[in-house]
């Protein structure tokens, strides 16, 4: 009866018809895809080639993401970051060229993407072998602050205790490379700033390898080892951050490498208000 009854719900409180929110969250099983050769790499990507009909998208794309390295992709609108971030994830197989990731990887995107029928500690551990683990849930929502909502339901969070129930999610899986989307693109500012810290903070304690797309340059330079900027289906550009931490946003350094980053994406760099 219950299975039944869901199997009638669940397309009409499906949050986005056409997603499979357990495959977007990078939960099923590895595909073909095999861990790089050289075990100090995450991820190792040659000769990548995606077209959609005539528009080709990465044009033989290279990349070595090395094990822990926290890499941040910067590019226009529409260059293609989404689709490498997809078929790292193994969402998206129509490529050409070797692509290498390692087996645990999960991926967070701009919109958490959570069940709405299912309660948070269970959209958390969603999609993982065996029974449901509350324990388990328990432990990864703890890390994000969240460990009072286990038994909420995913309507009544907000935007920013979506997020970072979505990060707990991916988290759960104990990820070698964690693929992140414009994780913080819907936040407000403040709780930007929160998630922002936050992902820092999980990185340091799990050091997953971390691939994180945004359009935020200042975002960027807070957070990454390095910083990619995608252009004409490859990666262009890419700068090591060699900036202590914390990092200051008004370091001639950091600000250099923010004006260079800003003229790479064909921004120029605003003028000092006086
Ligand atoms: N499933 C698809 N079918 C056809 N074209 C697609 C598909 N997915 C992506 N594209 C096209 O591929 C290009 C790159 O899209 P992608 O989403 O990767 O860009 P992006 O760099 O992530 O952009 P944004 O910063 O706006 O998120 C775009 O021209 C887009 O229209
Ligand atoms: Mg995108």
């Amino acid at each position: 009866m219950a299975s039944s009854l869901q199997r009638i719900v669940t397309p009409v409180l499906d949050p986005e018809p056409g997603i499979d929110p357990a495959a977007e969250a990078g939960l099923e099983p590895a595909s073909g895809y095999r861990p790089p050769a050289d075990p100090r790499l995450a991820v190792s990507v040659r000769g990548l080639t995606r077209a959609f009909a005539s528009n080709t998208v990465i044009d033989r794309l290279d990349l070595d993401v090395p094990a822990g390295q926290f890499v941040v992709l910067l590019g226009a609108s529409g260059c293609g970051k989404s689709t490498l971030l997809r078929i790292l994830a193994d969402l998206d197989t129509e490529i050409g060229g070797d692509v290498r990731v390692p087996a645990r990887r999960a991926v967070a995107f701009q919109s958490p993407r959570l069940l709405p029928w299912k309660r948070v500690w269970r959209n958390v551990v969603l999609g993982l072998p065996g029974r449901p683990d509350r324990a388990r849930a328990a432990a990864a929502l703890a890390e994000v602050g969240l460990e009072a909502r286990a038994e909420a339901w995913p309507k009544t969070l907000s935007g920013g205790e979506a997020q970072r129930t979505s990060l707990a999610r991916a988290l759960v899986r104990e990820p070698e490379l964690l693929l992140l989307d414009e994780p913080f693109g819907a936040l407000d500012a403040l709780t930007r700033l929160k998630a922002q810290d936050l992902v820092w903070r999980l990185w340091r304690r799990h050091r997953p390898a971390v691939l994180l797309v945004t359009h935020d340059v200042e975002e960027a330079l807070l957070l990454a080892d390095r910083a990619l900027v995608m252009k004409d289906g490859v990666i262009a550009h890419s700068v090591d951050v060699d900036l202590s931490r914390p990092r200051d946003v008004g370091d001639p350094t950091f600000l250099a490498l923010r004006a260079d980053l800003l003229g790479r994406l064909g921004v120029d760099a605003p003028r000092s208000v006086a």
